[in-house]
C-alpha cells in the first residue's frame, strides 16, 4: 500500500492504492482547502508533489506554470506509489485559524435575561427521592420501588427504563442508602428513566445547547437551576475542510467513507467545544443531563450519520424532518455518552432546524407584526409572517459573508478586520480589528463595510469593478487579478498584504444578490410590499456585528428605516438554549414546522430576474435604494 508523506508537518499515512490525495490528507488529519468537496471545480485543493511527477487530472483549474512546478489538485490525483506532498502555506494558516476555539460572552447577558423570564420546564428533569428501605414486610423489587415513587411524583401510569440502567440499580440504590436522584423524560402518559444517581444531585442540572453551523459551530452550557448560560464557545466546523457549503458536503458524503468522515469531523468539533466549556465552568460531563442541537437539514443529517444524497436530487427529499432522540454515543460524543440529544425539526431540505429554532426563539408565532426573519450564514434563510402564517425560503448565498471564498476572508476571530473606512480623496484605509490585534484577514462585517466603503469612495463601480485609473497604489493588478490593498504587509500579522480582489467582490455580490432577491420574491409572493414589513430580525453568527446602513449601501438588506431592524444574534443557538430551559420552545418549533410553508425559489418565475438585477451596487433599480442614492 502506498505511503504519502505530508510536509512540512512530516506526517506519513498509508492509504489504499488508487485513493486520492484529498482522502490521504483526511486520513493524515492534514488540512487541504477543498471548497467544492472534491468535485474538481474550485481549484483550491492544490498541493505540491515533491520529486517524481504523478498523473493528475488537474488541467483547467491550475495554470500551466503551476502544473510545470509540480502542483496538482489533491482531489484529482490518485496515488499508486509512495509520494511526498508539500502543503501550501495558505492551507496551513487556514487550518490553524479554523481550529481555534473562540470564547464568546457578548450576548450572554441579554440571553440570560431572556432565559430568566422562563419557567424552568426542561425536556428532561431531575427529581430526588428518599425511598423506603426494603424489609420483610415490603420486599418488592428494586425497580418496582422506583416505579412506585415515580408514578406518584409524575402522576403517570407507566414508567419505562432500559436494561443497562436496570443493571446498575442494585449498586446505586444501596450506595445511596435508598436516596437517589432520577433524570427523567416526562411524556404525556409515561415517564422514561434516563439515569439514576445516588444521593441528591438536583442542584447539578446542566444542559448543552449547540448550533451546528455549516461553517461555524457554537455551544453553551446552561445551568438549569439558575437558568443561566455559564459559558459559550464557537469553532469552525471541521467538516469545512471537505467543502465550503452544504452542496459540497453532500458531494463529499457520497465518496467512499465520506459520510462517516463528515460525521466524525462534526462530532470531534462538538467534543472540542464541550471540553473547552467544561474547563471554563468546572462542570463535570456526567452532570450534563441532555443536549439540544439545531442545524440546517444537511448538518443535522450528517451529525446523525444519515445519507444526504437524495437531498440534492429532485424532488429534494430529506430522510427525515424530525430527528429521533439519540444518545451522545450514537453520534460519537463520548463525553455525553448516555445523555439524550434532541434536534430541532426541519421544514424542508433547505430550511432546517436552525431556522425553526430561531423562529421559535424570537416568538414569531405570537407576534401580530409582519416580521421578516433573515439568517445570513452559509445559506441565506428567510422567513416572513406573523401569528397567523409563516412562509420561508432558502437562497444559496454561499459562505462569502463567513469569510470563505474570499482570498483574505476569515471568520470573526482575534485579528479579523471588522470595521473599515476608506478616505475618499486618498483611498487610505482606517480599520479596526477584533481584540485590537494586528490584522490577519477580514471577517463578514468587515467585508460588508469594505464593499460599502469601496463603493462610496468611488474605488469600485456599481458592477463591483475597480476603477483602474485612480491615483492610488492600493488598486493594482495582483496574482489573482485586480485587487485593493486593505492593509500593507508591514501593518499585518502576515507576510503578505491583506487585499480584496475583484473575484472576492464578485462572490460577495452574488451572495448579497441571492439574499436580496430571496427577500423580495418572498415578500411579493404573498402580495405585500417591503414597506409593509414592520420588523426585520437579523440572525446569524455575524448578525450582531453588521452595520445596517452599510448592508443597505451594498444592497444586501432592504432600504427600510433602521429602527425596524433588530439583531437577534445566533438564533439557532438561542433556540437551543431556550429549549434546554423549557421544552415548550421545542413544542413551538414543532408548530413552526407544521405551520410554515416553503417557497422553492428556483421554481419562482421572477426570482432569477430579481437576482440578476441585484448583482449591482446596490441594485439596478435605484428606486429600491433611495437612501443610498440621496433620496
Ligand atoms: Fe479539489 Fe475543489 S478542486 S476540492
Amino acid at each position: 500500500m502506498p505511503i504519502v508523506t505530508f510536509l512540512p508537518a512530516n506526517k506519513r499515512v498509508e492509504i489504499d492504492s488508487g485513493e486520492d490525495l484529498l482522502q490521504a490528507a483526511a486520513k493524515a488529519n492534514i488540512h487541504v482547502n477543498a471548497s467544492c468537496g472534491g468535485e474538481g471545480t474550485c481549484g483550491k485543493c492544490k498541493v505540491l508533489v515533491s520529486g517524481n511527477r504523478v498523473d493528475s487530472d488537474s488541467a483547467g483549474r491550475l495554470s500551466e506554470t503551476e502544473i510545470a512546478k509540480g502542483y496538482v489538485l489533491a482531489c484529482k490525483t490518485q496515488v499508486f506509489k509512495d509520494l511526498t506532498i508539500k502543503i501550501p502555506v495558505e492551507s496551513e494558516l487556514l487550518a490553524k485559524r479554523r481550529t481555534k476555539i473562540k470564547t464568546l460572552t457578548s450576548s450572554l447577558d441579554s440571553w440570560n435575561e431572556q432565559l430568566a423570564a422562563f419557567k424552568v420546564d426542561p425536556p428532561l428533569t431531575k427529581r430526588y427521592f428518599e425511598l423506603v428501605e426494603p424489609s420483610l414486610s415490603d420486599a418488592v423489587s428494586d425497580l418496582t420501588r422506583i416505579n412506585r415513587a415515580l408514578k406518584r411524583e409524575f402522576r403517570v401510569s407507566d414508567v419505562k427504563i432500559d436494561l443497562d440502567i436496570v443493571k446498575k440499580l442494585p449498586d446505586i440504590l444501596r450506595d445511596g442508602k435508598w436516596r437517589i436522584t432520577v433524570l427523567a423524560l416526562v411524556e404525556k402518559d409515561h415517564v422514561r428513566i434516563m439515569r439514576v444517581e445516588p444521593g441528591n444531585t438536583v442542584k447539578k442540572q446542566y444542559a448543552l445547547g449547540c448550533d451546528i453551523g455549516t461553517t461555524t459551530c457554537s455551544a453553551q452550557i446552561i445551568d438549569l437551576e439558575s437558568k443561566r448560560i455559564l459559558a459559550e464557545v464557537s469553532e469552525y466546523n471541521a467538516q469545512a475542510n471537505y467543502g465550503d457549503d452544504v452542496i459540497s458536503r453532500i458531494v463529499y458524503a457520497k465518496k467512499d467513507k465520506g459520510l462517516h468522515l463528515l460525521q466524525t469531523k462534526v462530532a470531534q468539533t462538538i467534543e472540542r467545544m464541550i471540553k473547552s466549556l467544561l474547563e471554563q465552568t468546572q462542570v463535570e460531563a456526567k452532570d450534563i443531563g441532555f443536549a439540544v442541537m439545531a442545524g440546517n437539514t444537511i448538518m443535522t443529517h450528517l451529525a446523525l450519520g444519515v445519507s444526504t444524497e437524495q437531498i440534492r436530487e429532485a424532488p429534494y427529499t430529506p430522510v427525515f424532518r424530525v430527528a429521533p432522540m439519540v444518545s451522545g454515543l450514537d453520534i460519537g460524543l463520548k463525553s455525553l455518552k448516555d445523555a439524550p440529544i434532541f434536534f430541532y425539526p426541519s421544514v424542508a431540505s433547505y430550511l432546517g432546524g436552525d431556522i425553526t429554532a430561531g423562529v421559535a426563539a424570537v416568538d414569531m408565532l405570537d407576534s401580530e407584526k409582519l416580521t421578516l426573519y433573515i439568517d445570513i450564514g452559509t445559506n441565506g434563510e428567510i422567513v416572513l409572517g406573523n401569528n397567523e402564517w409563516l412562509l420561508g425560503c432558502s437562497c444559496s448565498a454561499g459562505p462569502a459573508f463567513e469569510g470563505a471564498g474570499v482570498k483574505d476572508g476569515i471568520r470573526s476571530i482575534d485579528g479579523a478586520i471588522e470595521r473599515v473606512v476608506i478616505e475618499p480623496d486618498t483611498f487610505e484605509t482606517v480599520f479596526a480589528t477584533i481584540g485590537g490585534h494586528l490584522p490577519i484577514g477580514i471577517c463578514g462585517s468587515g467585508l460588508i463595510d469594505l464593499l460599502a466603503e469601496l463603493f462610496k469612495s468611488g474605488a469600485v463601480d456599481k458592477r463591483g469593478k475597480f476603477h483602474r485609473d485612480l491615483d492610488t497604489a492600493r488598486i493594482r493588478e495582483g496574482e489573482y487579478g485586480w485587487e485593493f490593498v486593505v492593509s500593507w504587509a508591514k501593518m499585518t500579522g502576515l507576510e503578505h498584504d491583506i487585499v480584496i480582489t475583484e473575484v472576492d467582490i464578485d462572490n460577495l455580490m452574488r451572495a448579497k444578490a441571492a439574499v436580496f432577491a430571496g427577500i423580495t420574491t418572498l415578500v411579493e409572493s404573498v402580495g405585500v410590499t417591503l414597506d409593509d414589513v414592520q420588523e426585520i430580525l437579523i440572525a446569524g453568527s455575524f448578525g450582531n456585528y453588521i452595520k445596517v446602513a452599510e448592508a443597505i449601501t451594498i444592497g444586501l438588506l432592504p432600504d427600510l428605516p433602521v429602527e425596524r431592524y433588530r439583531f437577534v444574534g445566533n438564533g439557532s443557538l438561542l433556540g437551543a438554549a431556550k429549549a434546554a430551559v423549557s421544552k415548550g420552545v421545542l413544542d413551538r418549533a414543532a408548530e413552526v414546522t407544521r405551520s410554515m410553508n416553503y417557497l422553492e425559489l428556483s421554481a419562482e418565475p421572477g426570482f432569477m430576474d430579481k437576482y440578476v438585477s441585484a448583482l449591482f451596487l446596490p441594485h439596478t433599480d435605484k428606486r429600491l435604494f433611495p437612501s443610498v442614492h440621496g433620496g
